[in-house]
């Protein structure tokens, strides 16, 4: 039987890179990326992560070249995590003015000033002996409460410091909004919130834990990290970090949980950035030093699934050599 109408041919559209290149509904810019960095107190050479192939934990000059070179690369924004020598309790050192990234902090706002983003991760796992993200109750609970004490305090010295951004990342209860206050009040009513407003408790953090520091030294996050198995969970996270004054809210992981990235990207207004995490990159890089992925293409491709997923922003170790490859 002969059709009636010719066949319909959807690979007419493809036959050449240029109709594909037109046709093409989605696309990765550099300015939508975002590299988080590791910075760490008291060494005198960077020292590389194990777990991380081509990731540093870097001295505050070598931090400062390459931001530089993030930011010549065409990257949106840095996202600084500190490793400081000393951990207490409290975590004291996250909210020294003399601590590891507030002196990060200065040094990147007065080398780049507005060619890049500058963004401080805020929480207290890398910051605590425990490697908890909150404060410790005496039975050994975070304490919520108490917690967000230590984090308007943080907000207030990173600003102080020169950050664009706060990212809020240890999951209490509340953060969004003691931060917010805390910001308001004490006169930086232009620093952004860029809210973890969905963080799962996952096992893709793996690696970073090694980058950080941050492992906690006893039990685990499921009692403040999201479990896998929800996501309308993570739409309620979204809306209450919206209403206590997030400007951008972030889904993390990514790769695993695009379906989230979908879901609050079509919920909300605020842009939604995604967190290509340390497993994520991990494993790439494993999969490729054994040959069995063409890394670049893998890499490039997992970054445009975020971007058709809803995301605008995309947090990767790989922010400065896909910035490059997209010029
Ligand atoms: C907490 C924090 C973590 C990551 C970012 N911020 C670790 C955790 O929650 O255990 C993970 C990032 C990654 O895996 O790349 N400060």
């Amino acid at each position: 039987m002969s059709a009636r109408y010719p066949i319909a041919r959807p690979r007419r559209l493809r036959r050449t890179s240029a109709l594909r290149r037109l046709v093409a509904e989605t696309s990765v810019r550099p300015g939508d990326l975002i590299l988080p960095m590791f910075v760490k107190e008291s060494i005198d050479e960077p020292r590389p992560v194990g777990s991380m192939p081509g990731v540093l934990q870097h001295t505050r000059d070598s931090l400062r070249k390459a931001a530089q070179e993030a930011a010549e690369a065409g990257v949106g924004g840095l996202m600084l995590f500190g490793v400081p020598e000393l951990k207490d309790e409290r975590g004291s050192a996250a909210d020294d003015p003399g601590g590891i990234v507030q002196g990060a902090l200065r040094d990147l706002s007065t080398d780049l000033g507005d060619d890049i983003v500058i963004m401080a991760d805020l929480c207290l796992d890398e910051y605590t002996s425990h490697g908890h993200c909150g404060l410790l109750t005496p039975s050994g609970e975070v304490d919520n409460d108490a917690t967000l004490e230590r984090y308007a305090s943080i907000a207030v010295a990173q600003a102080a410091a020169g950050v664009d951004v706060v990212g809020p990342s240890g999951m209490m209860d509340g953060q969004v909004g003691a931060i917010r206050t805390a910001l308001d009040q004490a006169g930086y009513t232009d620093v952004v919130i860029l809210a973890y407003a969905v963080k799962y408790a996952s096992s893709f953090y793996g690696p970073f834990r090694d980058a950080a520091e941050g492992a906690p030294q006893f039990g685990d996050r499921t009692g403040y990290q999201q479990d896998p198995a929800n996501v309308r969970e993570s739409l309620r996270e979204v809306e209450l970090d919206i209403a206590e004054g997030a400007d951008m809210v972030m889904v993390k992981p990514a790769l695993a949980y695009l379906d989230v990235v979908a879901k609050v990207a079509e919920s909300v207004t605020v842009p939604v950035s995604a967190y290509q995490v340390s497993g994520e990159y991990a494993m790439v890089e494993a999969a490729a030093e054994k040959g069995w992925l063409d890394r670049e293409r893998v890499i490039m491709e997992t970054l445009l699934a975020f971007r058709r997923a809803g995301a605008g922003q995309i947090l990767t170790y790989w922010a400065t050599e896909a910035a490059r490859l997209l010029r």
